[in-house]
């Protein structure tokens, strides 16, 4: 079953359309957003967020720039569009795809005529990018499924870490797709959800997302996953990314670093599902990644009281980067990454044509 239960972008009436996630799962409120700064505003105020997702709402934003700016200065459209493109890019910084999005919105607009209105053709681009992130996901949800059906212990629980389902991608998840497919297939019988402090990705999204589609899911505070692992309760700890250097090296939410140490020390496998558009090759390792540091604030206060002693700060890198001898398994739309490393990446990548014609 590949269904698309949720879904957290839109484009409708010429303008798109986030579902916004500050306010899930208590409200279900959509923004409708008909300029680019409007749209920059969303990502870095985690309206949409996600790394897939922000690279999908940055080519729909580049597609309201391009009409904004041609319809203010004609054939000068390109040179205009430099500085929207500078905001979307510094929105946020540890996502790859928001930068991968850019770049191929930027291959198209160099390709275009000044003297034509880009618009039509850039929002097919959009489009097309958004589209093109279901059929990963539900390819990487197959593969997934089967690596899990290859190990002979199934029929368990999985752990995951934030969200990176439908509201994180384009549609089906990441590794929330794999876990759909799972479940489907048998193959796993729910999941335990990691609240993930600060932003409580996991109470807030994954929860709620694993509840329209009716698989079994159990909240639990990050800092009981030793707990859970030591009881023999979860088969394999399953997560996303938000960029994967050229050595395997995983850089997604923060706590996903730990869940890596406590599954190999545990003897759970570790999976991580991420499109080719999450693989940043230019980068040699993890530690070439940049961390994004959010305000102190989403840990001294919560639901706008504080809750820490005044004059106390708070230290909130919302990334990690997992080391790629933690990491079992990458699975990507193109394959599957085992024991990931410089070679094992590459193969994906670059494969050997093969000499037999
Ligand atoms: O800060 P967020 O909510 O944008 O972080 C999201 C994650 O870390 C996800 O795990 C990652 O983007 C993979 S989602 C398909």
């Amino acid at each position: 079953m590949q269904n698309r239960s949720v879904e957290a972008i839109r484009w409708q009436n010429d303008q798109l359309g986030l579902l916004d996630q500050r306010k899930l799962p208590l409200e279900e409120i959509w923004i409708e957003h008909a300029s680019v700064d409007e749209v920059v505003n969303s990502i870095v105020e985690m309206v949409v967020r996600g790394a897939p997702a922000i690279g999908i709402a940055a080519a729909y934003g580049v597609a309201l720039a391009g009409r904004a700016q041609y319809s203010r200065v004609g054939a000068q459209w390109k040179q205009a569009l430099a500085p929207d493109l500078r905001a979307l890019a510094g929105s946020r910084p540890t996502a790859v795809n928001l930068f991968w999005a850019l770049d191929r919105m930027g291959g198209l607009i160099s390709e275009l005529a000044d003297s034509v209105d880009p618009f039509e053709r850039l929002l097919v681009e959009a489009r097309a990018i958004h589209a093109e992130d279901l059929v990963a996901n539900q390819t990487m949800g197959r593969l997934g499924a089967d690596l899990i059906a290859r190990e002979s212990v199934t029929g368990k629980k999985v752990i995951t870490h934030c969200n990176t389902g439908s509201l994180a991608t384009g549609g089906y998840g990441t590794a929330l797709g794999v876990i759909r497919s799972a479940y489907n297939a048998g193959l796993i019988d729910g999941v335990y959800a990691d609240e993930t402090r600060p932003w409580l990705q996991g109470s807030r999204l994954t929860a709620w997302e694993l509840q329209q589609d009716g698989i079994p899911v159990v909240l639990n505070a990050d800092g009981a996953a030793a707990h859970i692992m030591s009881k023999g309760a979860v088969s394999w700890v399953i997560v996303g990314a938000d960029r994967v250097a050229a050595n395997g090296d995983v850089a997604n939410k923060i706590g996903t670093y730990s869940l890596a140490v406590l599954a190999r020390y545990h003897g759970v496998k570790m999976m991580v599902v991420a499109p080719t558009s999450t693989f940043d090759l230019a980068l040699q390792s993890g530690k070439d990644i940049p961390i994004e540091e959010r305000s102190g604030e989403e840990l001294t206060m919560f639901v706008g009281r504080k809750i820490a002693p005044e004059g106390v700060s708070g230290f909130n890198p919302v990334f990690d980067v997992t080391p790629a001898e933690l990491i079992d398994v990458i699975v990507t739309e193109r394959g599957v990454i085992e024991s990931p490393s410089l070679a094992t990446v590459k193969a994906i990548f670059c494969p050997k044509k093969s000499t037999l014609g």
